[in-house]
């Protein structure tokens, strides 16, 4: 097992900020990347079609050979991860919003969690919002925009900022603590926030921790590689489109 890839995959691009932070942290190991590009958005499906979409992408993995699978996707996470669960053999890391560190840290204000529609309405994130919705006041904000910019690959400029200012419109900034970034999306707009809403807000993503996460798991089972050698990278993405890998060799490198 050691020696095999591990399997990463998301609607589109935005699973390449999960990526970033797992190959900072295992830079030995080899990572196959599927984008799903062809059937973006994910964040307006039903949880069906999502299944039959991921299922899809993880049997592929399992074809492959793959040691671990990650689902860089909190909207793909919240439609699929028990199913992976059941169906595979491997680990199978999910992603969801970081509420619990935005509590823990920032509690003073609002928390506003950015997602799609779906992981906003799923029941793993009602399940999430039960623990904590007593500790905070924690607002919810679909982002569909963010998604659609980021894709393009826009994580600055004009375009960029007139998508933040739109997800905000109503919603009065400095009664904000901090932001949970629950799409792998939009953690590429990162430093484009904070441009416009000000270095007070905490901007929160899950990246880190669910790298760590993996690291955990893989050492627990002495899967992690031991050569010293770089590890590779191979993108693929569904829609099979040149610009498109490109475009993502380009986040990957931001
Ligand atoms: N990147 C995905 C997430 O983390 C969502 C993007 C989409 O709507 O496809 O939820």
């Amino acid at each position: 097992m050691r020696d095999l890839p591990i399997g990463i995959f998301d609607s589109g691009m935005g699973g390449i900020s999960v990526l970033k932070e797992m190959k900072k942290l295992m830079p030995y190991e080899d990572y196959i990347y599927y984008g799903d590009s062809k059937n973006i958005p994910y964040g307006t499906k039903t949880k069906e079609q999502l299944q039959k979409l991921c299922i899809k992408i993880g049997d592929y993995f399992i074809d492959r050979g793959v040691k671990a699978i990650v689902i860089a996707c909190n909207t793909a996470t919240s439609a699929s991860v028990d199913l992976f669960r059941e169906r595979y053999n491997i680990p199978i890391i999910g992603v969801e919003p970081a509420l619990k560190p935005a509590i823990e840290k920032y509690n003073r204000g609002k928390i506003v969690v950015l997602a799609t529609d779906v992981t906003l309405k799923e029941e793993k994130f009602a399940k999430l919002m039960d623990r904590y919705k007593d500790e905070a006041n924690i607002v919810k904000i679909p982002a569909p925009k963010l998604v659609t910019v980021v894709e393009n690959g826009i994580t600055s400029g004009e375009e960029a900022q007139r998508a933040i200012l739109e997800t905000f419109e109503g919603i009065n900034i400095k009664e904000v603590s901090s932001i949970v970034l629950g799409c792998t999306h939009y953690i590429f707009l990162k430093d484009a926030m904070k441009k416009i809403l000000g270095d007070n807000i905490e901007l929160i993503d899950g990246g880190v921790g669910t790298a760590l996460h993996l690291k955990n798991i893989l050492d627990e089972k002495g899967w992690l590689k031991e050569l010293k050698k770089e590890g590779t990278i191979q993108i693929i993405n569904s829609c099979d489109d040149e610009k498109k890998i490109n475009l993502t060799y380009t986040l990957l490198r931001s």
